[in-house]
């Protein structure tokens, strides 16, 4: 029986309410990564490092919530929390104290994080991010980087998917992109030659600090610094999209991790605790933009305008407190990067024994896959950038349908660890790597 098969066979509840999902929901997803061929699974629910199908598979995780649940599932202390504040409300429509909590838990964490301001999601943060930037300089640019993903705000569909021509949706009107620059990641001279044609008029380059798509394009050692620096000297705003790093590398972020300072940051998923939430951070100068103190100089309201529903809703709060005090003990970010290098190492063993091009890499608890390349040994290596450093659409299918066989989940591209993955799941997960890639060998997807 072929992959897709025994796949069909296992899973064909999930296959059952897929047939029913895509009368509901286009393609039958709520989110466009839980898509896949021939359909996804169900899960029911989660504890710690797995989950269970609706078929009772369990399967180890590195979905981990989008790279959320540092804590992993249903974490004890978590659930405490969220059960507590539920019965108390969920919703005040007024503040309260745990959003004070949480506020100043990620002032003590975040470096040069004078003020917080709490949104509804990343993709909000983001926004909110450069819109800031643009208020403070004055100016109207913002730089970008190809492969770069900062949530799907109109302005942030430039650049984000292979080969970066055209906006990652339909949809989106030229206007909003005008004032859009994508730079290709790690070539400083390009953005020495930008900015001194244009530095005037940029206002911020956003970037995730890790690189394009969590990673799956670092940059190379020096380019964050030389960046900082260029960005100093010619008053442009440094954004870190913290989003995914954030209480991640280190209970400081990437700020931490890499020793460098941003102007801005932007944080969601770990931030909230699995719930959803975001926040932008930093200066008081530039944040109290925010503030009904603001010079009318900004525009005729005096202020940055910032409603939103749900922002520090009790719930999040709540789960984001119980979530922060845990990382601010550094132990979770020490946990999941060391398990994470360990599960790379088995990983690139298993490329070797089963006889198949490709390598694992990754940054703090993040791994990736390079399949059908090899010359990437080290982070300087992806000077040459190649555009396509994800799982290529023929393979991220069948790769995952054999991992899901195997009992492990993680993405097309890649995953992210919890502090709660054990030696055992590692084990494990590696062992079903070493098997998925002889099934896949063994069909002629991999070589
Ligand atoms: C780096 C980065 N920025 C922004 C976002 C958008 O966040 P959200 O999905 O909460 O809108 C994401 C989501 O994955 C992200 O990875």
């Amino acid at each position: 029986m072929s992959v897709e098969e025994q796949y069909r066979k296992v899973f064909a509840k999930s296959a059952e309410l897929y047939a029913q999902a895509v009368e509901v929901f286009p393609s039958g997803v709520t989110h466009d990564a839980r898509y896949m061929q021939p359909f996804p699974v169900y899960v029911e629910r989660a504890q710690g490092a797995r989950k269970w199908t609706v078929e009772g598979r369990e399967l180890i995780d590195y979905w981990t919530g989008h790279g959320s649940l540092m804590l992993g599932h249903s974490h004890p202390t978590l659930v405490r929390a969220v059960t507590e504040q539920v019965q108390k409300g969920t919703h005040y429509g007024a503040n309260h104290e745990l959003e004070l909590a949480w506020g100043q838990l990620v002032k003590e964490l975040v470096p040069g994080a004078e003020r917080v301001r709490f949104t509804g999601s990343g993709t909000e943060a983001t926004l909110m991010a450069i819109r800031l930037a643009r208020a403070y300089t004055g100016r109207r640019i913002i730089v970008k980087f190809a492969s770069h993903f900062h949530g799907w705000h109109d302005a942030m569909t430039a650049g984000v998917y292979p080969p970066y021509d055209v906006p990652s949706s339909v949809g989106v009107p030229p206007g909003a992109l005008a004032d859009v620059h994508v730079a290709p990641p790690n070539d400083l001279a390009y953005l020495q030659r930008l900015f001194a044609a244009e530095g005037d008029q940029i206002a911020g380059v956003i970037l995730e600090p890790t690189g394009g798509a969590w990673g799956t394009t670092p940059f190379i050692p020096g380019f964050l610094e030389n960046l900082r620096a260029l960005c100093s000297e010619t008053g442009v705003l440094l954004i870190f999209d913290e989003v995914i790093t954030g209480f991640r590398l280190a209970p400081g972020g990437a700020q931490e991790y890499f020793n460098l300072r941003a102007d801005l940051c932007t944080f969601a998923k770990v931030l909230a605790g699995g719930l959803t939430g975001g926040a932008v951070t930093g200066p008081a100068e530039i944040m109290d933009i925010l503030a009904f103190t603001s010079d009318a100089k900004h525009n005729r309201f005096g202020k940055f305008s910032h409603p939103g529903t749900f922002n520090a809703n009790p719930l999040s709060a709540a789960a984001g407190v119980a979530m922060l005090t845990e990382i601010k003990t550094g132990e979770p970010s020490r946990l999941a990067n060391a398990n994470c290098a360990y599960l790379i190492d088995g990983f690139n063993q298993a490329f070797k024994e089963v006889g198949v091009t490709g390598f694992a890499y990754g940054e703090g608890s993040m791994f990736h896959f390079g399949f059908g390349l090899t010359g990437y040994t080290e982070k300087k290596d992806f000077a040459k950038w190649e555009p396509l450093m994800q799982i290529p659409g023929h393979i991220a299918s069948p790769f995952r349908q054999a991992m899901l066989l195997n009992g492990v989940d993680m993405t097309g591209q890649g995953g992210w660890l919890s502090a709660v993955h054990t030696k055992v799941d590692l084990d494990l997960t590696i062992e079903a790597f070493a098997k998925t890639l002889s099934m896949l060998k063994a069909e002629g997807v991999l070589a």
